[in-house]
């Protein structure tokens, strides 16, 4: 596709597709070509454009630095231990239903400052907002869908409960820095606060679930790299860049034509869809070499897991970080770490994620 069909219209999807990597960074680094807002319903930062987008971006950007970010480094290992602990004397768990899903769901719980008493709760609502990619979706869609929606409204409700708390007694939590947060005057309104916290359940959940699960059925699929991480520590992080690149959490990324625009010798007309694929951006080999192969060390990585340009992952050092620090607990804690024979692998159902629904190892 990236040599013979690089950019191409999809009679039955009508849309673009997009495989080269200069073309999708082309893509990704002109909003004013290609515009994110999709949805006018949804007025999240993911799917607004300048300069709506820079307003609401600046705001939240002083909670997720890589320095904030880094403080929660010893939380996050507290929770990696509490839950993978319980498994290691039995010798197998189940990495996605054990691990990789509860540890973002806490992570981020915590980071909002959701009452521990609530975080049963609180799980059910973040797996419900995602639950439509993780169960076959064919049956009772129309159901699903309602109960999506009725799931957010309780969120909605429940998030502005918690913030009118913290509107009284701030807290040390992001909802108590959210509410403070000021830029030029301007605020953000409580819909969009909403709005806001229920986008990082969302955008952050599944897809650092994702994430780690892609990074461990890696070193199942190749186990030398088992020991050669041990071995080399100081890799571990530039083996979660490798991750990112040859199994990325998101392999897509959609934006409409605002413009009549011309890409690779097509001409794209104002108004059409034009998906991304940085699936396979990530796999062209005119900017990686041996782009087939996974080097946990390779160096430039200019992977775009976590896309590119102003909508660049808000969450990318969190997802890191809990990446890292994961890996490292699972290679220090497990040795000959491999997929539970005669597992079948089970892809999640969503063109534009990349993971399986079970990993026992
Ligand atoms: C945006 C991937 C984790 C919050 C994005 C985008 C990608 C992405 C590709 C760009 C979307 C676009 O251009 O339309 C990922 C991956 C993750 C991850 C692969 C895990 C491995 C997280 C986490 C959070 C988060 C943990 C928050 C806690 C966001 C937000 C945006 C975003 C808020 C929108 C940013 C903007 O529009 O300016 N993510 N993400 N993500 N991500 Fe992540």
């Amino acid at each position: 596709l990236r040599s013979n069909t690089p950019v191409r219209y999809d009679e039955h999807r009508k849309c673009w597709d997009v495989f080269r990597y200069e073309d999708v960074q082309y893509v990704l680094k002109n909003p004013k070509l290609f515009s994110s807002a999709r949805d006018r319903a949804n007025t999240s930062m993911l799917t607004t454009d300048p300069p709506k987008h820079k307003q609401l971006r600046d705001l939240v950007n002083q909670a997720f630095t890589p320095r904030a970010i880094e403080a929660l480094a010893p939380r996050i290992q507290e929770i990696a231990d509490e839950l993978i602990t319980p498994h290691l004397q039995q010798g197998q768990m189940n990495l996605v239903d054990d691990l990789a899903t509860p540890l973002p769901v806490i992570v981020i719980a915590e980071l909002l400052g959701v009452p521990a008493e609530d975080r049963q709760k609180f799980k059910d609502w973040s797996d419900a907002l995602v639950k439509g990619a993780r169960d076959d979706s064919d049956e009772a869609f129309q159901e699903l869908m309602e109960e999506k929606k009725r799931n957010q409204q309780e969120l909605a409700v429940y998030f502005r409960a918690i913030m009118e708390e913290r509107r009284q007694q701030p807290q040390d939590d992001l909802i108590s820095l959210l509410l403070a947060a000021e830029i030029e005057g301007q605020k953000l309104s409580e819909e969009e606060l909403v709005g806001f916290c229920i986008l990082l359940l969302a955008a952050g959940n599944e897809t650092t679930t994702n994430l780690i699960t892609n990074a461990v059925r890696i070193l199942a699929e190749q186990p030398e790299l088992q020991q050669r991480l041990r071995e080399h520590p100081e890799h571990i992080a530039s083996a979660v860049e490798e991750t990112l690149r040859y199994y990325p959490p998101i392999v897509a990324i959609g934006r409409l034509a605002r413009e009549t625009v011309e890409l690779s010798g097509q001409t794209i007309q104002e108004g059409e869809q034009v998906i991304s694929w940085v699936g396979s951006a990530n796999r062209d080999g005119q900017v990686f070499e041996h782009a087939e192969q996974f080097i946990e060390d390779r160096k430039p990585n200019r992977h775009m897991g976590f896309g590119f340009g102003i909508h660049f992952c808000l969450g990318a050092p969190l997802a890191r970080l809990e990446a890292r620090v994961v890996l490292n607990t699972i290679l220090q804690q497990m040795q000959g770490i491999k997929l539970v024979s005669e597992t079948k692998l089970q892809p999640i159902q969503s063109a534009f994620v990349f993971g399986v629904k079970e990993y026992p190892i």
